[in-house]
């Protein structure tokens, strides 16, 4: 919330975990899902306001930051939304969700449009909670499944800051050749697996011709994002690979002067993904963001 504020300009006002914006709509780094058509609406009984959110949209998702029991009791009277868990690679839903709230006890912000067919942006998956070693694969699925950015098999990747091996496993699983990066070792399940040629050393003495040309550069290093700006910068000028995906970490404060640094790169697009913590993820395409 401190980043999403610091970046929205013309904040009018802030509601629990929203925050109205005059203007038009503003693309945001921080914002895990954005209310495309927002009006408010005024109304007198639950049932009033179960008829205007019907009146506008058929499915709706709803935020209570106050006023919890009215806003059940209008939700209630709803169609009911299904769940949405989404399978790795699955199509994305294709009825849009409208996302409401009560601002307070007689007055509806509504929004038929969202930027997410998911209620409120929450992204959730069916885990594979046996063989990855880390959760950190999730950040890769939400990417590859929702934005559609991903490698093709028998693509040659890199994966610097690899151990213990989520995300190795996730791009060995989508028939990627794998160069696997990382001081630590890589758990031992998937260090057996084929196509993975793991390498234990540090990531920023490795150079781009150690390693030759690649489709896809990936990054979950823990490190400073200036370092791995640095990095990205360095693999980008040896012209030996064109896709780029990683995570900026950020320890305690967000480094706002490095991510504007990222965002300036050519094509690059930068989220926080519902799966992200205190990070964000960029990529940069070869063609367009
Ligand atoms: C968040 S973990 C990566 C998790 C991994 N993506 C996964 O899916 O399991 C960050 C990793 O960065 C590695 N790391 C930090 N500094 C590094 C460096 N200079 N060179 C190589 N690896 C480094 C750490 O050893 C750690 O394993």
């Amino acid at each position: 919330m401190p980043e999403l504020l610091k970046e929205l300009k013309d904040v009018q006002s802030v509601h629990g975990s929203l925050v109205l914006t005059n203007g038009p709509i503003q693309n945001t780094v921080w914002a895990q899902n954005i209310w495309l058509n927002a009006e408010i609406i005024p109304f007198e009984s639950i049932s009033q306001a179960a008829k205007i959110l019907k009146s506008k949209g058929k499915l709706w998702a709803h935020y209570s930051f106050e006023n919890h029991r009215r806003t059940e009791l209008i939700q209630e009277q709803l169609p009911k939304l299904r769940s949405r868990v989404m399978n790795f690679l699955g199509d994305l839903p294709k009825d849009p969700i409208g996302a409401w709230t009560l601002l307070d006890k007689n007055t509806l912000l509504v929004s038929s449009e969202t930027n997410s067919p998911f209620p409120l942006g929450n992204i959730e998956f069916n885990e594979d909670k046996k063989t990855p070693p880390s959760r950190a694969y999730l950040k890769l699925w939400e990417l590859f499944t929702v934005y559609g950015v991903k490698p093709s098999p028998g693509q040659r990747v890199v994966d610097f800051g690899s151990c213990p091996g989520g995300w190795t496993w996730v791009l060995q699983q989508m028939g990627c050749n794998v160069v696997s990066i990382d001081r630590a070792p890589l758990d031992e399940k998937i260090a057996k697996l084929p196509r993975i040629q793991f390498m234990k050393t540090n990531a920023f003495n490795v150079k781009p011709e150690d390693i030759g040309a690649i489709d896809w550069f990936f990054s979950d290093i823990i490190c400073y994002p200036a370092k791995l700006l640095e990095l990205v910068k360095n693999w980008q000028s040896s012209g030996l690979c064109a896709n780029f995906v990683c995570t900026i970490k950020f320890q305690g404060k967000t480094d706002f002067e490095t991510l504007a640094e990222f965002q300036r790169l050519e094509n690059a697009r930068i989220q926080h993904l519902h799966h992200n913590k205190h990070e964000v993820t960029v990529w940069i395409r070869k063609s367009s963001p």
